[in-house]
Parts: structure tokens; sequence; C-alpha cells
């Protein structure tokens, strides 16, 4: 099983980006040939300095790593080390009906954010596309967010197949995991850095993090009357860090009532804190060693070069490209 995804380096990592796309990929792993990216062509629709770029891609290198993934397990590389795949992008941008890329939502979302409307951010999906089907992918372990991203990269497939021959791309299915396929943020949106409401993954501070984590917005039932724990962000934040029977008394104490918001806070404040120490302490040591990590991205590039060149190569010789 191939297991293949990236992550766009435009920002400070948080714990949607974690839940969502980091820890599956992590845990995947150890199932599957796995390969995993940063996808600095697709920031560049958004990020436009080029120190801000180059830093991003670093940082993001970093965090994946600190986090637990293996680069003796998964490839792990930059997404502009292998070129090809922008080459992949032309050819399933023949194939790719308007209609399907006007559909999008991403484009739309993004717009509404404020990223400029450039063909970059309109033709997206379909170097998304390229990323996945350049590898032969089985399966791609995302956020919710980008399942229609998925949705596109398997009709592009089906429409290249359909034109050259059955079997040339394989198709790939989206692994969303539901407990998680939406974190949300400290106003209870998804959280999202274009929204500002993350929680980092890295905070700077234990006092920055406690902040944030207070600043949580809960509704305002007296401290002694009972609450209802479903549909509370913040018991929905805290399960992501704490054991089923841990989740289950926090509901339990809601419910009774006689305890304020406070409290679970500085609860989820403690777990995330103990989550991410032995983590935080790997990212010192990485951020002391950046030509561990330039090696690391160096081979990974190698490694996903020569894989990626197998797929162009079958993809020229049946569009009836080079020689
Ligand atoms: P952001 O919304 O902060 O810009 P990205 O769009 O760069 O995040 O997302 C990177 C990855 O993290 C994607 O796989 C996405 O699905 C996942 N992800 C982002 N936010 C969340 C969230 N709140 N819950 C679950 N997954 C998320
Ligand atoms: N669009 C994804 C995001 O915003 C990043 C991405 C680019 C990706 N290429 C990919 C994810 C290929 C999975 C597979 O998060």
């Amino acid at each position: 099983m191939r297991i293949l995804s990236g992550i766009q380096p435009s920002g400070r990592l948080h714990i949607g980006n974690y839940f969502g796309m980091m820890e599956p990929s992590i845990r995947l792993q150890e199932q599957g040939e796995a390969f995993y990216f940063i996808a600095d062509y697709h920031a560049l629709t958004s990020i436009h300095d080029p120190a801000a770029l180059r830093g991003h891609v670093r940082d993001l290198a970093i965090d994946f790593l600190a986090c637990g993934l293996d680069p003796e397990k998964a490839t792990f590389w930059r997404q502009s080390d292998v070129p090809e795949v922008t080459e992949l992008t032309w050819i399933l941008s023949c194939v790719t009906p308007m209609g399907l890329l006007e559909r999008c939502v991403s484009y739309k979302d993004k717009i509404a954010q404020g990223i400029s409307p450039s063909h970059g951010l309109f033709a997206y999906p379909v170097l998304q596309a390229a990323d996945i089907l350049i590898f032969d992918s089985d399966v791609v372990p995302v956020g919710k967010d980008q399942k229609q991203h998925l949705e596109v990269t398997r009709d592009v497939a089906q429409k290249f197949n359909d034109r050259y021959g059955e079997g040339l791309l394989r198709i790939p299915e989206p692994r969303i995991r539901e407990e998680t396929a939406v974190v949300p943020g400290l106003d209870g949106q998804k959280m999202s850095k274009s929204y500002n409401n993350t929680i980092e993954i890295f905070e700077e501070t234990e006092k920055k993090l406690r902040k944030k984590i207070m600043g949580i917005v809960t509704d305002s039932t007296p401290v002694e009357a009972p609450k209802d724990p479903e549909g509370s962000y913040l018991v929905q934040l805290f399960s992501l860090f704490a054991g089923a029977d841990e989740v289950e008394a926090m509901k339990a104490s809601y419910r009774a009532g006689g305890t304020g918001y406070g409290h679970y806070k500085q609860q989820l404040f403690e777990a995330v804190w103990a989550h991410f120490a032995p983590m935080r302490e790997r990212r010192e040591t990485l951020v002391a060693d950046p030509a561990y990590v330039d090696g690391v991205l160096e081979s990974g590039a190698r490694r996903a070069r020569e894989k990626a060149r197998e797929v162009l190569d079958r993809v020229r010789a049946a569009t009836g490209l080079g020689r």
C-alpha cells in the first residue's frame, strides 16, 4: 500500500493540522510505503515573500520530524525538488473539464479570505491531483476540507484513463477519520490559520498556550448550573488528548454542575502541554541541526524523483509525447 500526503508551508502548524493530517500520516508510516511532502508549489499561490516561503518550509520540516515523521520509514521531501509533478500537471490539465474546477469551493473560499485570484489558485486541484497520481498512491490521509480535492483527483485520473487506457493511473482513496474530521478552533469554527482561532502545536511558551486556551469561547452558564457536554468544543478538544475514561469524567462533571469552565480549560491546557512535551524536546534538537534536516529532504527528493519519473514516463508514452 502506498500512502501519500502533503501539507502547505504557509504558517505555523496548529492542532487541526496535527490531528487532521500529521498524526494519521505518522501512524500510517508503519503500515505501508509512506510518501509525505511539503507543498511549496502550492504555497506560491498565497506566499509571495521568498524569505517567508523558505522559512516556512524549514519550520514545517522541523515540526513534522519533531512530531514523529520517521525518515527511515517515510520518504519526505520538498515538492519543488521533484519538478516532474509540474509536467504531469499540464498533461492532466488537458483532460480536466473546466466545470470540475469551477465547482471547487476552496477556490471561492480562498478568494473570500483575501487571497488574490490567480490561474495558479484556480488550477490548484490539478497540481494536487498530479502530486497524488505521480506516485501511484493508494491512500491519502487528509482532513475533511480536502475531500473535494480528492474527488477531483479521482475524476481526473478516470478521465485520463478513459482517454488513454484503463489502469494507466491508479485511483486513490482518501482517508478521513471521522473523530478528527474537523477540529474546532478557539471560537468553535473549524480551526484554521485564516480564522485566527488556532492553538499551535508548538506555542512559544507555556504561558501563551494557557492564555489561548483560557480564551476559548464558552457560554454564560453559571458555575453552579449543570452544563451540556454534547456540542461543547472544550470537551471535543479535550477528547483529542485524553483517554475515554477521562472524557467521560469531564462529561459527568459538566452534567453535575458546580464547576466553572475555567477548571475544564485548565485541564485541557495541561493535556495539550503534556501531549506535545516530548515533541517539543525533539524539536529543540532538530533546530540545532539544520544539516540533518536538509539531508533528510535531499535524500527524500532523490527517492521521490525516481518514483515520479516512472509514472511520468508511462504517461508521456501513453499520450504520444516524447519519442
Ligand atoms: P488551514 O485551514 O489552517 O489553512 P491547511 O488548509 O493548510 O490548514 O490544512 C493542512 C492539512 O490539515 C489538511 O490536510 C487539512 O485537511 C488539515 N486540517 C486543517 N485544519 C483542520 C481542522 N480544523 N481539522 C482537521 N483537519 C484540519
Ligand atoms: N491541498 C492540501 C492542503 O491544503 C495540500 C496538498 C497538496 C495535498 N498536495 C496534496 C494533500 C496531495 C494531500 C495530497 O492541505
